[in-house]
């Protein structure tokens, strides 16, 4: 049988039942800052390999769970595998990072499978099968995607960018062809994340990392709408998925994304002001967020400030203790310790 909801303190938090202290994870948390992440990173020729290998992408999710006791784990892969699934060539260099063929003409596009197929994505699948059986009973098991907008962004340039300029171009110069491309992401992502919750996910989170480049005026179409379509396709299939929504913006907007996408939590940016957070949405909504991955980095007095105000500002309301983006690697593991144990009320005096 399963384990009745609320023993797991994510998903009470995320039924709007606020918890003090609060349920913490990290964005980013299995990785390159833990020495037992690059020792079983050693072991698969690539990154994407190793993403394909349930028994190294399983052991990776419960790597900082068992060293940390997170209360959740995040399914260790990439927002990239999901233009891989499609067909598109996907590889990371360990030095430059992600390269991609980039879609450029209705020739890439149509190159690509027009709907994901379960059997290209069978191994992370089976990833979330092992992290099940081996996950205590009280962490939650979070899944994940890109959002449209970001995963285009690579998709597009075939690689990082600072501004997204190639991706932003493409929409301007060709809109309809660009709308095309997000709309492939839109339901590949539907059947992706109904499938990793069939696989046994209990939450799902959609990255929008690169959100914050987007001018007001094309934030709706490119940002919004896609999310909210992914949102309104899962639910229609699987009413019960719950959605945190991460779009990497600051102010006002995230408004508008959290109302109109209808997600079931919002991820709050290192840049967002948590004064205003709390007075701006409801008490209905459950925030997440949002210590500064650099004040983690620097520990002391930036990290306990940091982490006093969050716990004060969100204490009597819905609210999931997270990173405002994910943990750098240079971050020292005792740091990560520490910053556990303020959140927790075990930091002394
Ligand atoms: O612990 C977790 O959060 C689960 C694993 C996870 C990874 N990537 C592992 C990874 C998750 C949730 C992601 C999401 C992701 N991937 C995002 C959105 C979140 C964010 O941080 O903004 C984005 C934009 C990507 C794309 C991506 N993957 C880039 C740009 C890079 C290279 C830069 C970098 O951070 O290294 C990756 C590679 C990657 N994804 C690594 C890891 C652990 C490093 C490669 C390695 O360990 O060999």
């Amino acid at each position: 049988m399963e384990t009745p909801a609320h023993t797991k303190r994510l998903l009470k938090v995320l039924a709007g039942t606020a918890c003090f202290p609060p349920p913490v994870w990290l964005m980013r948390q299995a990785g390159r800052y833990l020495p037992e992440y690059l020792e079983l990173r050693a072991k698969a020729p690539s990154f994407l390999d190793f993403c394909y290998t349930p028994a190294l992408s399983a052991e990776a999710t419960l790597q900082p769970v068992r060293r940390f006791g997170f209360d959740a784990a995040i399914l260790f892969s990439d927002i990239l595998v999901l233009p891989y699934a499609l067909g598109q060539k996907v590889h990371f260099d360990p030095a430059e990072g992600p390269k991609l063929k980039p879609i450029v003409s209705e020739a890439d596009l149509s190159a690509l499978d027009e709907q994901l197929d379960r059997n290209r994505v069978a191994p992370v699948l089976e990833t979330i099968d092992r992290v099940k059986q081996n996950l205590p009973n009280d962490v939650a098991l979070i899944g994940f995607c890109g959002a449209p907008w970001t995963v285009a962004c690579y998709m597009v340039a075939g690689k990082s960018s600072p501004d997204q300029a190639p991706a932003r171009l493409l929409a301007y110069r060709e809109h309809d062809f660009f709308s095309r491309i997000i709309k492939t992401v839109v339901d590949a992502s539907i059947d992706y994340l109904t499938w990793q919750i069939d696989a046994g996910v209990e939450v799902v989170q959609i990255f929008d990392t690169w959100a914050g480049v987007l001018p007001a005026s094309q934030f709706d179409e490119w940002c919004v709408a896609p999310v909210k379509a992914i949102v309104a396709g899962l639910k229609a299939r699987r009413r019960r998925a719950i959605v945190i929504g991460f779009a990497k913006t600051g102010g006002s907007r995230l408004v508008d994304f959290a109302s109109q996408t209808k997600v079931d939590a919002v991820g709050l940016d290192t840049t967002v002001d948590i004064d205003w957070a709390a007075r701006t949405f409801g008490q209905s909504t459950v925030l997440q967020g949002n210590l500064d991955p650099l004040a983690l980095v620097a520990s002391g007095a930036a990290m306990e400030r940091g982490v006093k105000e969050i716990l004060s500002v969100f204490r009597a309301r819905p609210h999931i203790f997270n990173l405002g983006h994910g943990i750098l690697p240079q971050t020292p593991i005792s740091h990560v310790a520490k910053m556990l144990d303020l959140v927790r009320g075990k930091g002394g005096p």
